[in-house]
C-alpha cells in the first residue's frame, strides 16, 4: 500500500519529527581536531592571511624563511558552522536568568618567534557575528578590530588575547585579556608572573582552556605548558554575559596579526564542546493519543516512505566519493570549503535565467543568496565539456584559494556533481569594470574611480607576481575580469582559469575566437603561447589605456588597427591627452591622465623585457614615481630579443613562473612545523 497522496498532516507532522533531528547533525556541538591539513578547508573558513597549511591553522602566515611576507598580517580561522549561543526569553529583567551556552575551547598553541625577532602582535580566541575580517585589522588590532571599528558594540565581538606587544593600554608584552569589541581588554592579566612566555624564543606549545559557564556566566581560562595538566586555578576569571554582547548564532575561531614586530601565530589543535541549545523541543504529542489506528498505520506506511524519500535524497545529495574529481579535490591542502549542489541550487533559484550576471567562455555565473549565512554569492557553472586538464585545473583551483589580497576576488568554495563543476565566489555588487566602461550605463566611470581601480589593479598584480610565496601569473587579465565591490575597488577575478579550462596546447592565438581577448595578449604569447609576469604587464596596458580612453582594445581609430597604436601617434605628436575618455569631458586630472597614458603605453612595448614590472607600476600609481619613458614611436617587435624557451626572464631577477603547482612542492614554508614543533599533542585534555 502506498501512502495516500493527499495526506499532507500526516506528512507535515513527521516532517517537524524528522527535521530537527536532521538540523542537530549539522550543527555538531563537540569536535576534536588534533592535526591540521588541507581537508579542514571543508570545515574551517580562513579568511585575511590565514590559512589551514603544515599541519597547522596559520592564522597569520608561517613563512619562516621569509621575514617580509610575515609584517602587517592580520587572519581568522573560524569554524564554519556557527553555534547557537543563547535563548531568546520574553522580556525577563534579570539577566542572570538569560539561557547561555556553556562552551569549552581547549587549544594548543604555537607562537614561535626566531630570535632575532621581536614578537608580535598576539593571537585571540574569538566569538563573531560572522565568517569576514575587517580590513586593516593588522598592527595592534589583533585580527579583531581596526581603526574605525575598535570599540565599536555592533562589533558584537567577545575575544580571549593573548597579547606580546605592549600598547599604551596594556600592563606589558606578555598578557592575557578578555575584549569586548575592542583590543582594550576590559580584563588583563600578566603571564611573566606565572613563567609563561607566549612567544618564546626557544619553541614551546602551550595549552590554553577557554571555559565558559552558562549558567554562572563566568568565563576562566587556563593555560599551561603543553602535556602539562591543566592548573587548578585560572589566569583569568571573569563574569560576563554573553548574550548582552554577541549575536545569537556565533562563529568561534582564531584571530591574530603581526606589524613590523612579527611571530607565527599557529594553533595545532583544538578541541571545542558547545552546550547545545538546538535541542529539540519537547514536542506536544496530544496527536499521537488520539488513538486513531488507522492513523498510526498511515503514520507508519508514511514513514517509511518519507524515509526512503530522505534517504535517497539525501543518498544523491552526498558527494559522490568514487568520482576522480571530487575526491581528488577534498584531500587537496588548500581546497576551499564544499558546497551542497542543493544548496547552491536553491541559492540561485534553480540557476535562474533572471540571476545569471555574466556569461564567459567557461561558465555562466549566477548570482545567488545562501540564506543560512545570509551571504550572497557568485556562483561560476562549468559545463563538462570545457573540463579538459583536469590536474590543471585542481592545481589552479588551489592555489586560487590560497591568494588572499584585497583586489582579489576571494573564491569561496566549490561543488561537484554529475559532471557539473561550479565555483562559489564573493559577490561583487558592482559587476565588471567593463560592464561599467561600455555596458552603456547612465553614469560616466568617474576619474577618481578609474584612477583607484587601476591603482587597485596594479597591487593586485604585484601581490601575484612578487608577494605571494610562489609567483602566480594571471594569464587572462582584461576589463571583463577586473570586478568592482561595492565602494569600486577593483578585484581581479578568474585568474589562472584560462589556461587550466583549455587544455595546456592552447596557444594564446586559438583564443582570438573568444571575443574581447584578443588586443590584451602580448606578441611574443601570441607566438609562444605561453603566458608570463611581462604578459601580463602587457595585459595590464590594454586595460589602463581602455579605462583611461574609454575604448576598447581592439577599437580601430582614424586607421589605426588597435587602440595602443593611435595612442601612441597623439603621443608622438604632443597631443597625448586628446586620447582621454571624451565623455570625461575636462572632469579629470590632467598629470594623472598623462601619467597613466604613458604607463599604458610603456606597459604595451612589443619587447617584453622593455616593459615596468609590476613594482614599478604600483611606484607609479601610488605616485612615488614618475612616469615611465616612452620611446616616440612604437618599437617593433623583435623575436631575437626572446630567449628560444620561450620563458621571458631577460630581466635581472630571473625568478622562474611557477605556472603549475601541482605536485611541484605544496609547503612554501620552508621549515616543516616538526622542525620547531615539539610534536602535536594528543594529551590536551
Ligand atoms: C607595516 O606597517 C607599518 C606601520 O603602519 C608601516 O610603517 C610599514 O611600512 C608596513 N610595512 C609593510 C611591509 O607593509
Ligand atoms: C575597518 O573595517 C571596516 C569593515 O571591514 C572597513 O569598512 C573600514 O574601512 C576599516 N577601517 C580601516 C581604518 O581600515
Amino acid at each position: 500500500m502506498v501512502p495516500p497522496p493527499g495526506n499532507w498532516i500526516t506528512a507535515i507532522l513527521l516532517a517537524v519529527l524528522v527535521m530537527p533531528a536532521m538540523s542537530i547533525d549539522k550543527n555538531p556541538k563537540s569536535f576534536s581536531y588534533h592535526r591540521f591539513n588541507g581537508t579542514h578547508y571543508s570545515v574551517f573558513t580562513a579568511v585575511g592571511d590565514a590559512s589551514i597549511n603544515g599541519g597547522a591553522l596559520q592564522i597569520t602566515p608561517d613563512s619562516v624563511n621569509d621575514n617580509f611576507s610575515l609584517l602587517n598580517k592580520s587572519g581568522r580561522v573560524m569554524f564554519s558552522t556557527p553555534f547557537k549561543l543563547w535563548e531568546k526569553t520574553a522580556s525577563s529583567n534579570h539577566t542572570s536568568s538569560d539561557t547561555v551556552a556553556s562552551f569549552n575551547s581547549t587549544f594548543l598553541i604555537n607562537i614561535f618567534r626566531k630570535e632575532n625577532w621581536t614578537g608580535g602582535e598576539g593571537l585571540a580566541f574569538v566569538i563573531a557575528p560572522d565568517l569576514s575580517i575587517p580590513s586593516g585589522s593588522d598592527g595592534g588590532w589583533l585580527g579583531l578590530t581596526n581603526a574605525t571599528t575598535d570599540g565599536d558594540p555592533s562589533n558584537q565581538i567577545v575575544a580571549i588575547e593573548l597579547d606580546t606587544v605592549k600598547q599604551e593600554f596594556d600592563p606589558d608584552d606578555n598578557h592575557i585579556g578578555l575584549d569586548i569589541n575592542s583590543v582594550r581588554s576590559n580584563k588583563t592579566v600578566s603571564l611573566s608572573d606565572l613563567s609563561i612566555e607566549i612567544s618564546p624564543a626557544s619553541p614551546k606549545n602551550y595549552s590554553v582552556w577557554v571555559q565558559y559557564n552558562g549558567t554562572s556566566k563566568v568565563m576562566d581560562v587556563y593555560m599551561a605548558e603543553e602535556g602539562k595538566a591543566k592548573p587548578t586555578g585560572p589566569v583569568l576569571s571573569e563574569e560576563i554575559n554573553l548574550k548582552q554582547y554577541v549575536k545569537q548564532h556565533s562563529y568561534m575561531g582564531f584571530a591574530a596579526s603581526t606589524s613590523r614586530e612579527v611571530e607565527l601565530n599557529c594553533v595545532l589543535a583544538w578541541d571545542l564542546t558547545v552546550e547545545n541549545l538546538e535541542e529539540e523541543k519537547k514536542k506536544d504529542r496530544k496527536w499521537v493519543k488520539i488513538g486513531v489506528p488507522v492513523l498510526v498505520l498511515l503514520l507508519v506506511m508514511c514513514g517509511v516512505g518519507l524515509g526512503y524519500y530522505w534517504h535517497k535524497r539525501r543518498e544523491a545529495e552526498k558527494p559522490i566519493n568514487n568520482n576522480i574529481l571530487g575526491s581528488t579535490l577534498k584531500s587537496l591542502p588548500g581546497t576551499p570549503r564544499e558546497f551542497r549542489f542543493r544548496d547552491l541550487k536553491k541559492a540561485t533559484n534553480n540557476f535562474d535565467e533572471k540571476l545569471k550576471l555574466g556569461q564567459g567562455g567557461f561558465g555562466v555565473v549566477f548570482k545567488g543568496v545562501l540564506p543560512k549565512e545570509n551571504l550572497e554569492v557568485a556562483v561560476k557553472k562549468f559545463s563538462r565539456e570545457k573540463m579538459k586538464g583536469i590536474d590543471d585545473f585542481l592545481a589552479e583551483l588551489s592555489i586560487i584559494n590560497r591568494l588572499r589580497h584585497k583586489h582579489l576576488v576571494r573564491l569561496l568554495g566549490w561543488c561537484h556533481k554529475n559532471g557539473t563543476l561550479l565555483l562559489v565566489y564573493e559577490y561583487m555588487p558592482n559587476g565588471s569594470l567593463d560592464n561599467h566602461l561600455f555596458g552603456g550605463e547612465e553614469k560616466t566611470l568617474s576619474w577618481d574611480r578609474r584612477y583607484k581601480i587601476l591603482s587597485g589593479v596594479a597591487s593586485a598584480l604585484h601581490y601575484l607576481h612578487n608577494e605571494y610565496d610562489e609567483k602566480v601569473v594571471h594569464r587572462d587579465l582584461k576589463a571583463s575580469n577586473i570586478m568592482l565591490d561595492s565602494n569600486y575597488n577593483a578585484r581581479l577575478g578568474d585568474f589562472g582559469l584560462a589556461r587550466a579550462l583549455e587544455n595546456e596546447k592552447t596557444s594564446y592565438a586559438e583564443l582570438e575566437g573568444f571575443p574581447g581577448t584578443f588586443g590584451y595578449i602580448a606578441p611574443e604569447s601570441l607566438h609562444t603561447g605561453k603566458a608570463t609576469r611581462e604578459s601580463d604587464v602587457f595585459g595590464f596596458g590594454a586595460v589602463v589605456l581602455e579605462v583611461v580612453c574609454g575604448q576598447r582594445p581592439w577599437t580601430k581609430i582614424q586607421g589605426f588597427h588597435f587602440l595602443v597604436d593611435w595612442v601612441w601617434s597623439l603621443y608622438r605628436e604632443g597631443r597625448i591627452l586628446e586620447a582621454v575618455d571624451e565623455r570625461l569631458g575636462k572632469d579629470y586630472v590632467v598629470e594623472e591622465a598623462e601619467k597613466l597614458l604613458l604607463l599604458g603605453l610603456a606597459c604595451s612595448h612589443p619587447i617584453a623585457g622593455e616593459r615596468p614590472r609590476a613594482q614599478e607600476i604600483v611606484q607609479i600609481t601610488s605616485g612615488s614615481m614618475s612616469a615611465p619613458d616612452v620611446p616616440p614611436f612604437k618599437p617593433a617587435f623583435v623575436w631575437a630579443s626572446m630567449p628560444p624557451t620561450g620563458d621571458t626572464n631577460t630581466t635581472a631577477d630571473s625568478t622562474p613562473i611557477t605556472t603549475s603547482y601541482y605536485g611541484s612542492g605544496w609547503t612554501p614554508q620552508v621549515v616543516s612545523r616538526e622542525s620547531y614543533v615539539a610534536h602535536t599533542s594528543n594529551s590536551l585534555v
